[in-house]
């Protein structure tokens, strides 16, 4: 099996910690679920009753209409709740309200910029929030949306980010917010493909001290995008933009006039709430397509056991994931909200103005639970303990990981330095598909063994299997599938149902194909070890390697290109790209050739898709029908002599000048 994640072929450990004794003290007395015996029997009620697990769950939110029947399958198609209507943000916010919590905080909000009198910090009650929301719903359709049209956002994370996507799912409009470190073309592309007429913005965003120039990105993809109507521009930064007349409108005049009466539209259970592009095996990001009843009840009761979340106790919820992807949608807003634990929003870089900013934003707000990604724990480890020693993290009860594998070495360092020994670490896995935790430890239950995410959530058949979908004995690396539908469980790709089933429901007939490589040890517990398909996860973030390649052929400069995952210190897995030059270029083969094509791919996708090596080559290793050897290429971006079986190469001599042009 091929896998992209070199560095995490760790498969000994055998390090178990036990939940701590105290864990149960230091939530007030509630453990949702308090130990295995718990855990074993609802996980195996809500796999054999899935309808009764989840009707009983669901019962816990408000609904408009009561659902008929709670699942309907037909593979690869799921309703939930089927008949039911309700609306998420009805559940997020308008519910605390009038359940009679509006002065509570839901969100925490610190800016970047760090004044001498400390940085800008917000606190927005539910009742401050629903109005908010309740007046930018009314902007957005004084400038035309209507239910199921889709808004995209692109904004900083700053609150009015939260507002806006509450806002939509208040019409029914869903959202597709784009990461705001994504340039103009990713904008083109993801609004285009969502028919999407209007987009919300910011002026500017705060990153690391400077200006992020969203307005002006967001400027350049409209130059290609005609069919956008409005923009509504929130201004954070206070830099000029240039403002379109009849198009551009400012937050600050279409949002403060509205009143609050704007209700939430009850939506059926199965209308789109948002939509997130994600990067495939193509170069086409795809449009994941989410539902409103099942994604609310499944990152809500996730939300609740995995962090072990108990309202009205003292708990801040601090994670550190940006909205633009599905950990912010999930487990900043909709999952969280509703859980009525304050979700903290944090605007800007974790180094700004210096490397202890988390440890600072933990210590002065009294976190309780952090939640962040193993390639910034290895950039932790890398800046030093001194920076968390600094602090105060006596408040944390309950550390958090996403996004990547993390290195034993990495969880031991987190459970001391930041955890002082005593926070239960989840290690939790799940996808944009999933919408929710699938795999993962629950605080206070589930024993931990570093490097391992353990064991299924509620209501999630995980398994690990071969390509007949035959289970596979302890130990055995295989594919990764769920075989049961969940209730947040994606609905499709935005106008391409095709590639949903080519991509999730083919190979493996019957099950849910994750695109992961995994083993469960003798105990049960789940390792994934790194992708199956050509998608990097370079720091925590999915990339098409396809999608690189296209940008480095786009530049002219280059005509062919192939990119492959790499082992790297702090981003888990770096970007090798080996590049065939065009015939005009191969006299400027050299380093200030390699520059001008990283930045061209960091332009043209965004920072994150930098190639970390570039390596020209006169030619691809390639089978005989043409396809370009991917496995060799991974050895070699490693360093790593090649083992692999190079009789089906079509030119030996290939691989010849691939290895005598390293340096
Ligand atoms: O390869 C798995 C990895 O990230 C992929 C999903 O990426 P994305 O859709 O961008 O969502 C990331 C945040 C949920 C998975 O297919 N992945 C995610 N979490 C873990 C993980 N790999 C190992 N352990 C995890 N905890």
């Amino acid at each position: 099996m091929s896998s992209n994640a070199p560095i995490h072929s760790v498969l000994t450990e055998d390090r178990v910690f036990p939940p701590p004794a105290d864990f149960a003290a230091r939530m007030h007395g509630t453990v949702h679920v308090p130990d295995m015996d718990a855990y074993r029997a609802m996980h195996e009620r809500s796999i054999r009753d899935p309808e009764g697990f989840w009707g009983d769950v669901a019962k816990g939110f408000r609904w408009f209409r009561p659902w008929d029947r709670v699942l309907e399958w037909n593979l690869p198609d799921a309703k939930w709740f089927v008949g039911g209507t309700t609306n998420a943000c009805f559940n997020a916010v308008d519910r605390q309200v009038e359940d009679g919590h509006g002065d509570e905080v839901a969100i925490l909000w610190e800016g970047e910029p760090m004044g001498a009198a400390g940085p800008e910090v917000r606190r927005i009650t539910y009742r401050e929030l629903r109005d908010e929301v309740a007046r930018c719903a009314a902007a957005l359709e004084e400038l035309g949306v209507r239910k199921g049209d889709v808004v995209t956002i692109y904004m900083g994370m700053v609150p009015e980010l939260a507002v806006a996507v509450l806002a939509c799912a208040r019409l029914g409009a869903p959202h597709s917010v784009i990461f705001g470190g994504f340039a103009p073309q990713a904008i083109v592309d993801r609004v285009q493909d969502a028919d999407s007429k209007v987009i919300v913005t910011c002026d500017g965003g705060w990153r690391r001290g400077s200006v992020v120039p969203l307005k002006a990105n967001v400027d350049a993809a409209c130059e290609r995008l005609p069919e956008v109507r409005h923009v509504l521009v929130l201004r954070r930064t206070g830099g000029e933009v240039a403002m379109k007349p009849g198009r551009d409108v400012w937050w600050h005049d279409a949002v403060a006039k509205q009143g609050t009466g704007r209700a939430c539209e009850p939506v059926d259970a199965e209308h789109p709430l948002f939509l997130l592009y994600t990067s495939g095996s193509t170069g086409k990001p795809k449009g994941i397509v989410h539902t409103t009843g099942g994604y609310m009840v499944f990152t809500a009761a996730t939300a609740h056991w995995t962090f072990n979340l108990v309202p009205g106790q003292g708990q801040v919820y601090f994670c550190t994931a940006d909205i633009g992807w599905i950990t912010g949608h999930s487990y900043i807003l909709y999952g969280i909200l509703p859980n009525r634990v304050p979700t903290l929003m944090y605007e800007g870089a974790p180094n700004f103005p210096a490397e202890d900013r988390f440890w600072s934003i933990v210590a002065r707000h009294r976190v309780t639970h952090f939640y962040t990604a193993p390639t910034a724990i290895r950039s932790f480890m890398r800046w030093g303990d001194a920076h968390p020693a600094r602090h105060d993290l006596t408040s944390l009860r309950v550390l958090g990981t996403v996004g990547e594998p993390i290195n034993p070495e990495a969880w031991i360092w987190y459970h001391e330095r930041i955890g002082g020994g005593r926070c239960p670490i989840v290690d939790t896995m799940w996808q944009t598909e999933t919408g929710g935790h699938v795999i993962t430890p629950l605080p206070g239950c589930t024993p931990t063994v570093p490097g391992s995410c353990t064991l299924p959530m509620f209501g999630v058949d995980a398994a690990v299997v071969d390509e007949h979908g035959k289970e596979l004995p302890a130990n055995a690396g295989g594919l990764l599938v769920i075989r049961k539908p969940w209730p947040a469980m994606l609905r499709g790709i935005r106008g391409d149902r095709q590639r949903f089933i080519d991509t999730y429901w083919s190979r493996v007939p019957g099950m849910y194909l994750a695109g992961d490589g995994a083993r469960r040890d003798q105990r049960g517990c789940f390792w994934i070890m790194g992708r199956i398909d050509d998608v990097l996860n370079v720091s925590g973030h999915r990339l098409g390697t396809a999608e690189v390649e296209s940008s480095l052929v786009g530049s002219k400069l280059v005509v062919e290109a192939a990119v492959v995952g790499m082992p790297h210190e702090i981003k888990g897995t770096g970007i090798a790209a080996f590049c065939v030059l065009h015939p005009d270029q191969a006299a400027n083969a050299g380093e200030d050739l390699r520059r001008r094509l990283a930045e061209h791919v960091a332009k043209d996708i965004g920072a994150i898709a930098r190639p970390d090596v570039i390596r020209f080559t006169n030619g691809l290793p390639k089978t005989r029908s043409g396809k370009i050897m991917r496995r060799l290429l991974r050895d070699i971006a490693a360093g790593k002599e090649t083992t692999q079986d190079t009789t089906t190469l079509e030119d030996f001599g290939v691989l010849a000048k691939l290895r005598e042009t390293d340096e």
